[in-house]
């Protein structure tokens, strides 16, 4: 039971055990018992939203009939955190590394697919379609596309957007943020994605657990801080989905706190949370 202040509802043991399960079934997302106060703090608002009066009604309702709410319910639990080039030795490597030799093969395809898997509020994939745009400035014949998939609604509407306030860019010089988010006229304190920039990125809501539209193959993908939340055993499907959209040589970003020891045998360490598929 939970213990300190008076609160609206109660989460038993068993409540608590019933969302996990329900969270780890639609999300992938394996809840730990740290995570429980979390739980509390963004659900009990839904209930109150919706004029429940215990956590288990809740679970009722998102046991049944299948319903908006799952969505609810997922947007409430994701943890989003996130930042422009954010871990930037990655974008460092994908100018420096990835995009050179694909430049100068032989048989230049000049064709590059790129997936933000888990791309939160849009901060991971316009960090991408910057680096790509000023590496490939030289290469503007080149058919560059960018998707960026989430399986929160509500973060892929902000990324979408591509509006954010001034101190988000704490990442990126001025010069930059001047080139790539100028400031709407009259609010010098928000800065919008260039069209220049958004035209490269397609947005879209995916769960990563569920079956994908896309047949690849993606040059790069990025899969950072999200496979964090999952088992090993969702992290083994998810990464063999993904060798299976790359071709050898392939590239996958992870999280800083991420590796594919016991993971996954498709990929081989190329720097810092860097892998190339194998063939
Ligand atoms: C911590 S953010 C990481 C954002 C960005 N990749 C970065 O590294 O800065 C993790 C994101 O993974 C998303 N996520 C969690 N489970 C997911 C799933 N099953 N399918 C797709 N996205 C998921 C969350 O909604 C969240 O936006």
């Amino acid at each position: 039971m939970m213990t300190g202040a008076a609160r609206d509802y109660d989460l038993s043991d068993a409540e608590f055990s019933r969302l996990r399960g329900l969270v780890y079934k639609h999300t992938g997302i394996a809840l730990s018992d740290a995570k429980r106060e979390l739980v509390y703090g963004r659900l009990s608002k839904r209930l109150r939203s919706l004029g429940m009066s215990s956590f288990s009604e809740y679970c009722g309702m998102l046991e049944g009939a299948p319903s908006d709410e799952l969505q609810e319910l997922t947007n409430a639990i994701t943890t989003n955190l996130t930042s422009f080039f954010r871990e930037k030795h990655h974008f460092e490597q994908l100018a420096a590394e990835v995009l050179p030799p694909m430049q100068r093969a032989a048989d230049n395809r000049r064709r590059l697919r790129v997936w933000s898997a888990g791309c939160s509020t849009g901060e991971e994939p316009y960090s991408i379609a910057i680096t790509l745009r000023e590496a490939l400035a030289a290469s503007r014949d080149w058919d560059v596309k960018l998707l960026a998939t989430d399986i929160d609604s509500k973060v892929v509407a902000t990324a979408q957007a591509g509006s954010y306030r001034s101190d988000r860019f704490k990442g990126m010089s001025a010069d930059r943020v001047k080139r790539w988010f100028p400031s709407p006229a009259g609010q010098p304190d928000q800065g919008v994605a260039s069209p220049e920039l958004k035209s490269l990125i397609t947005f879209r809501q995916l769960n990563l657990l569920n079956p994908w539209p896309m047949k690849g193959p993606f040059d790069v993908i990025f899969c950072r801080n999200v496979v964090i939340y999952f088992d090993k055993e969702t992290q083994r499907t998810l990464f063999e989905r993904m060798a299976a959209l790359q071709k050898p040589g392939g590239w996958l970003f992870i999280g800083h706190s991420e590796n594919l020891f016991n993971v996954s045998q498709r990929y081989k360490l190329e720097g810092r949370t860097a892998y190339r598929r194998m063939a």
